[in-house]
């Protein structure tokens, strides 16, 4: 596993990180003793995931954040900020969708909390974070798109497919009008990924099925994303700028 002497001490925000990936990049930067800020909808579930980092050795902040909502969001980096004292890298990590849709029976609302949950959110969270990011040595913006961003999947939405290729451009317009501060930001476009929430979801012949596609044979799992991720985040990562990196197994290639 590879080891960051860097990221000590250094406060990195996580959003969506009650559960899922999130929670495991949570986990994976606190191991590399960064200080770990865990905004989540779910202050329970924040608050355990904390927890378990904090009795790890590590050092976690959970706060109750709603990143559709501008309040909330401003309330929440400033919980941060006074905690932390600044913030070096934001994770967006929070997202989803709630069932596999069509176009023509996508009601109003369902569009609209979709493109709020995986898109606003993004802007909203990487707008508040900025000026802090403009203070720190490394600043970092990396955010969770999805292979529904890159590709037209059947088992998708289409609220969710268009708010995650819009969170890549939104990505490429971070990355140019950040640059000049020394600030990169970047996404990552994972697969069907195996968090507990997927495994309760799908059969295990749903999982044998979409792994047969992958040409790695097997979905991905939380780990895989947070690997990437924390590379995205590390010195070594200092000039990749505006880039999708596709963690998909070889499933979609571009
Ligand atoms: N799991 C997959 O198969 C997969 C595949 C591709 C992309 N992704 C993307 O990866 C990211 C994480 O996925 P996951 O499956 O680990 O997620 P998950 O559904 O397990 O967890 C999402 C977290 O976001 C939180 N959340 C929901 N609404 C929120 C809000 N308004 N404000 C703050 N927090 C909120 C939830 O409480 C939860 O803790 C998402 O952006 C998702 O779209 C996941």
């Amino acid at each position: 596993m590879p080891s960051y002497p860097e990221f000590t001490g250094r406060s990195i925000v996580i959003t969506g990180a009650a559960q899922g990936i999130g929670a495991v990049t949570a986990a994976a930067f606190a191991k590399e003793h960064a200080r770990v800020a865990l905004l989540d909808i779910d202050i329970a579930g924040a608050q355990a995931v904390a927890k378990e980092i904090s009795s790890a050795g590590g050092r976690a902040l959970a706060v109750s954040t709603n990143v559709t909502d501008e309040k909330s969001v401003a309330a929440a980096v400033a919980n941060v900020v006074a905690e932390f004292g600044g913030i070096d890298v934001l994770v967006n990590c929070a997202g989803g969708y709630g069932r596999l849709a069509t176009v023509e029976d996508m009601p109003l609302d369902e569009w609209d909390n979709t493109i709020a949950l995986n898109l606003r959110s993004v802007f909203l969270m990487s707008r508040a974070v900025i000026p802090h990011l403009k203070k720190s040595q490394a600043g970092r913006i990396i955010s969770v798109a999805s292979i529904s961003g890159r590709t037209v999947t059947a088992a998708s939405s289409p609220a969710y497919g268009s708010a995650k290729a819009a969170v890549i451009q939104l990505t490429r317009f971070l990355a140019h009008q950040l640059g000049p501060d020394g600030i990169t930001a970047n996404a990552i476009a994972p697969i069907t990924t195996l968090t507990p929430r997927v495994r309760a979801l799908r059969t295990e012949e749903d999982i044998a099925r979409i792994a047969a596609q992958v040409p790695l044979r097997r979905l991905a799992v939380s780990e895989d994303h947070s690997n990437a991720m924390l590379f995205l985040a590390s010195d070594a990562a200092a000039y990749i700028n505006g880039v999708v990196l596709d963690v998909n197994g070889g499933r979609v290639m571009m």
